[in-house]
């Protein structure tokens, strides 16, 4: 079980696998002590590092500060490294003094208001509440810390309130801060870009502040809300790695500061970039959390402990763990040019081939025939729909298939009865240009008005037709970041009330429609983030479906996240992004570790193909629980050799999949080693008609004999004897 022990001013908090220990040093400053393997006990405390670190004044009184390992460090006495919170008082001051004042201690996990957060529906955490002050100010800092029973991760989250008599402004309010005692790690990042998302990167720490950050109004697919830290030799199996990731869908830093005394700082949160925000005189703000895993398991681990964490703490709603339907899309089958016939034809050809789901993607209301034009009107195109969204969504009902539909509800096309109406319902500057991606703005959702016209607007849809299931899509940064509505001194906090009033909407809709199957995606993956994976169980990795990127994407993607989250589907050929001409196995081999579909017309298949087509749909649904929810294993990374492959291992069963990039010609077999099997079982590999024990999988692996040709993959189906 999960337990907070408190013993004189050390906390330790632990799980039956980790431990994560902080004391009190001086007059009450949380410093931290250790994250790891579980410890039975630890008793060195910090302040003996410190001579004259027992007179309560030592830590305030010299520069010691600056050497202590800290829990949340403020600036302004003595420690000049970046604090977690950074203030300007009444008088323009920025010195904090934060020191213990109590702490509570329940079992479970409580939600965190207006915002997205891990939750413990089985009351098996243990959360520690410590609360910190400055008195001099009465501001009132409390610390949240959660350890979970089930997952090897610490979450942490701020509120920071208010008590005093003057309004005090928040300049930067990190949502976790460890100080780690040397520099000797690696750090992992996720980047990218639109069709590039989340890369592997990694980098040996130098001294300086290095990470990643996002200030586009998104959580983004330029850099991820992530970052690991990893010692020297750790690999995918062996050795420590700590995660952090941000519950959150916006603006975010993640960094690590190494200091001249070769201490990592390592903190997460909102990006202070751009961001300030007014507290008045009663007032609280609330943090997103920040999610910390440890391993000693290497990367492999640390994923566990992240897939763990949102299935099990993330993901709500009937979807959780549920089936997800396998769905066919139009939208590279048609873009813009479809009319009820057509969608009824490729639809009709989804059922043949056994899909469960038809979803209309972009185009379907205002006269949105591309894309400068009709977001924000979400009524129907009589021409394209004759019989609306009613008669659509009854017709392919009556195929048997559910019915989904896209949308774009953050934003406003200047072409739009919305905007006509409204044009200070979109976020801008007073006499400043507003800047247009993708021909539209985006609504000021810092506004209580505007989310009630977009909760309407889709709930009115919602209601009208029968849809089991929602695209909720984003296709834009924000810039420039401004609302008609805040006061001057609170520009600076829109990003954040955009992303809370967001927030609001999608609890509210999700909670009216628990039904409907919600799918959030933002130009692919640029918002592919904890925060949204509260509301959104699943999340459309990327607009680029070409089964070779779509391998280093989803290798990327895995690392904090569960296939169950990622949207993949078979695409043409060749790729409308990349060009490249894969096989169609590829392609449905790929895409069955994720949330799978097919983004294309069947009807223009070759009988061979739709045949094949048939039997892989047949396949998903024979081992779907596998595949969606079996445990993830890396076998060999694409960001490191011309090999991915990858399996996942379910109840009796196994799918493993091997996908080589280029052909070579004279080569030898190469071998894969399996992980994640028992020893000792027996299991039957299906395509080879073999039965080989999981420890001689494991260790001498299954041979690898590719077709000839570039881009070809192999499955593999064990069955446990
Ligand atoms: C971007 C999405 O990622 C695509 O899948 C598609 O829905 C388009 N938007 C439609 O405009």
């Amino acid at each position: 079980m999960s337990e907070i022990l408190v013993s004189g001013k050390q906390f330790h908090l632990r799980n039956a696998r980790i431990s994560y220990v902080f004391e009190l040093v001086g007059d009450g400053i949380p410093a931290h002590v250790y994250l790891g393997r579980r410890l039975e006990s630890l008793n060195s405390p910090v302040s003996q590092l410190f001579c004259g670190a027992q007179d309560e004044d030592y830590f305030h009184n010299t520069l010691a500060l600056e050497k202590l390992p800290q829990e949340y460090p403020t600036f302004g006495h003595g420690d000049l490294r970046h604090g977690a919170l950074d203030i300007e008082d009444a008088f323009g001051g920025n010195v904090l003094d934060l020191s213990y004042v109590f702490h509570e201690i329940v079992s479970g996990k409580p939600a965190l208001p207006g915002l997205p957060a891990s939750f413990d529906q089985q009351g098996e955490s243990k959360t520690l509440s410590l609360v910190l002050a400055d008195q001099k100010l009465g501001l009132t800092v409390t610390l949240l810390y959660t350890i979970f029973n089930d997952c090897d991760v610490i979450a942490r989250s701020v509120s920071v309130k208010n008590d005093g008599t003057a309004a005090v402004r928040l300049n930067r309010v990190m949502s976790a801060s460890i100080d780690f005692e040397d520099s000797d790690y690696s750090l992992i990042t996720l980047s990218g870009a639109w069709a590039r998302e989340r890369s592997i990167d990694c980098r040996k720490l130098v001294c300086g502040i290095q990470g990643a950050d996002s200030a586009r109004g998104a959580s983004s697919a330029q850099r991820s809300p992530f970052m690991a830290l990893t010692r020297k030799g750790t690999d995918e199996d062996c050795g420590e790695a700590v995660g952090f990731a941000l519950v959150y869908s916006g603006n975010f830093s993640a960094t690590c500061e190494v200091c001249m005394y070769g201490m990592t700082r390592a903190q997460i949160g909102i990006n202070d970039y751009q961001f300030s925000w007014l507290l008045n005189p009663g007032e609280c703000f609330q943090t997103p959390e920040a999610v910390i895993a440890y391993s000693w398991e290497g990367l492999s681990g640390m994923s566990r402990a992240f897939h763990t964490l949102v299935s099990a703490h993330i993901v709500r709603g009937a979807f959780a763990h549920a089936r997800r339907p396998l769905l066919l899309n139009n939208w590279e089958a048609t873009t813009f040019n479809f009319d009820e016939e057509k969608l009824l034809k490729i639809a009709r050809r989804g059922k043949e081939a056994g899909l469960e789901m038809f979803v209309l993607d972009d185009g379907w209301f205002g006269h949105r025939d591309d894309d400068h034009t009709s977001l924000g009107d979400w009524t129907e195109n009589p021409r394209k729909l004759p019989t609306g969204l009613k008669g659509l969504s009854e017709k392919i009902h009556a195929m048997g298939l559910k019915f989904g539909l896209w949308f774009e509800p953050e934003m406003v096309s200047k072409d739009s009865d919305l905007y006509r109406a409204h044009p200070d319902w979109c976020l801008h500057q007073k006499d400043r240009t507003r800047t247009e991606g993708r021909f539209q703005l985006t609504l000021d959702m810092s506004r209580a008005d505007v989310c009630e016209y977009v909760e309407n607007a889709v709930a009115s849809v919602l209601s009208r037709a029968e849809i089991d299931y929602v695209k909720w899509d984003m296709n834009r940064d924000m810039s420039p970041v401004g609302s008609a509505l805040l006061p001057k001194e609170r520009q600076r906090e829109t990003a954040h009330r955009y992303m809370l009033g967001l927030y609001g909407v999608m609890e509210r809709l999700t909670a009216r429609f628990p039904k409907v199957l919600f799918e959030s995606c933002a130009s692919g993956g640029n918002r592919f983030d904890l925060g949204m994976m509260y509301y959104m169980p699943q999340a459309w990795c990327s607009d680029n479906t070409d089964a070779g990127s779509r391998c280093l994407i989803q290798y990327g993607t895995s690392l904090v996240f569960p296939q169950s989250t990622m949207g993949a589907h078979v695409s043409h050929a060749p790729n409308y992004q990349t060009g490249h001409i894969t096989p169609l196995k590829t392609r449905a081999d790929v895409a069955m570790c994720g949330t799978y579909g097919y983004e294309l017309d069947l009807n223009t298949m070759s009988e061979e193909e739709f045949a094949q087509t048939i039997q892989d749909v047949k396949y998903v649904k024979a081992h779907r629980d596998t595949l969606l929810y079996g445990n993830l294993h890396r076998l060999s990374s694409p960001f490191e050799t011309d090999l991915t492959a990858w399996m996942v291992v379910g109840q009796g069963e196994a799918v493993v999949t091997a996908i080589r990039m280029y052909a070579r010609p004279n080569a030898l077999t190469q071998r894969l080693r399996l992980k994640g099997l028992q020893e000792k079982a027996d299991y039957l590999v299906e395509e080879l008609n073999l039965c080989l024990s999981g420890a001689e999988l494991m260790r001498y692996g299954l041979p690898l004999d590719f077709p000839a040709g570039d881009y070809q993959s192999l499955r593999f189906t064990l069955k446990k004897l």
